[in-house]
């Protein structure tokens, strides 16, 4: 029996940054109204061709195998959490694959939104645990910034996305007292249009009926979001999910060194904060300045906060997340 531990961490953002000043040149919205309701002061968007969902994976990546000290020949096998996928297939695994030169390894593609990271990192625990697999690459990109309504009609929902991207190798750890302790997954489909983009999806109709009713402006292809139902559901779960993986730890709230909370909404982060009583030390936000980036808000947030050194041996670690699905997810690490 093994145990799984984070190796090599990195991540990508663009250069260009996006005020929510910017924002109000394009939309009716204003700084004061996204900084009370999300906390975010900036995000960032691509350029167009500059960047791919791909792309940013690969910078993030390549930061992460540089750290690990792995080389691409000892990589196993490649876990990539995206919900904003270059293609609508093949998923963007495979074009890592290619990008960064490796092996024929396997490579899966995770959806499961703002918990797809925690997701991936399960996956790539399991792996490890059983003997199959000794370094796995896990990537969760997102490059969301094209797939919204930048018009007052989105305002609600496009202030809050970014994009970016974030890598972790995960190598087997002979102590099992160290490393990737347990993961928590959940999901409750019945919520599943809550926070959602319909389109392009079947939906049960031809492809060729999709395509004769395409217009630029079908709300469908844009996200939905019922933001005081996710908000509400959110702070219920992220407590579960978190009390989940320190019950199954023996944990207490005080022997959590840094909790990392997706990056939804620095309200929902500041919630749980206050419901756990934890001291500012011991939770770790960035959104303020990188949006909210889906899957790869922990892997960015968890790369920050180890290079501010806010992270040391023998530390233990909560990753908690919940979004569209819905799902949820925790993971409980020791450093
Ligand atoms: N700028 C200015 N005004 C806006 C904007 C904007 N960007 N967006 C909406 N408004 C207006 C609305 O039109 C409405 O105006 P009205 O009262 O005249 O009708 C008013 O602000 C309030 O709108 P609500 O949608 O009710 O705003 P709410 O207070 O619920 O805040 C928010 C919206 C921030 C999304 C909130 O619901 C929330 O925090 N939800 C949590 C969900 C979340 O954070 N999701 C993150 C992504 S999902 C995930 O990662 C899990």
């Amino acid at each position: 029996m093994y145990h799984s531990k984070i190796t090599g961490l990195g991540f990508y953002v663009p250069d260009n940054v996006v005020t929510n000043d910017d924002l109000a040149k394009i939309m009716d919205t204003n700084d004061e109204w996204i900084q009370e309701r999300t906390g975010i002061k900036e995000r960032r968007h691509i350029k167009r061709g500059e960047d791919t969902t791909t792309s940013m994976g690969v910078k993030a990546a390549k930061i992460a195998i540089e750290r690990s000290g792995i080389s691409n020949d000892e990589i196993d096998f490649i876990v990539f959490a995206t919900i904003s996928p270059d293609f609508y297939f093949p998923g963007p695994g495979v074009a890592l694959q290619k990008e960064l030169g490796l092996k024929t390894i396997g490579a899966l593609d995770i959806r499961n939104q703002c918990s797809g990271f925690i997701y991936a990192l399960s996956i790539a625990d399991q792996y490890i645990k059983t003997g199959m697999y000794k370094n796995i690459l896990v990537v969760a990109s997102e490059l969301q910034s094209l797939g919204l309504d930048m018009t007052d009609r989105g305002r609600g929902v496009s202030v809050i996305f970014g994009d970016g991207a974030g890598a972790a190798m995960i190598s087997r750890e002979e102590d099992v007292t160290k490393g990737i302790l347990s993961t928590h997954l959940h999901s409750e489909g019945e919520h599943a249009k809550e926070l959602a983009v319909l389109a392009p999806g079947m939906g049960g109709r031809w492809v060729t009926e999709i395509l004769a009713d395409n217009d630029p402006n079908d709300e469908s292809y844009f996200p939905y979001m019922n933001g005081q139902f996710v908000f509400k559901n959110a702070v219920v779960r992220f407590s579960e999910v978190i009390n989940e993986g320190l019950q199954a730890n023996n944990l207490q709230v005080s022997d959590i060194d840094l909790l990392i909370p997706h990056q939804a909404n620095l309200r929902i982060s500041q919630f749980i904060q206050q419901k756990f009583k934890l001291t500012d030390d011991q939770v770790f936000n960035n959104i303020q300045k990188y949006g909210n980036t889906t899957a790869a808000s922990i892997p960015i947030a968890l790369t920050e906060a180890w290079e501010q050194g806010k992270i040391k041996e023998g530390d233990t670690l909560v990753l908690a997340a919940f979004g569209s699905g819905f799902t949820w997810a925790s993971a409980i690490i020791k450093w």
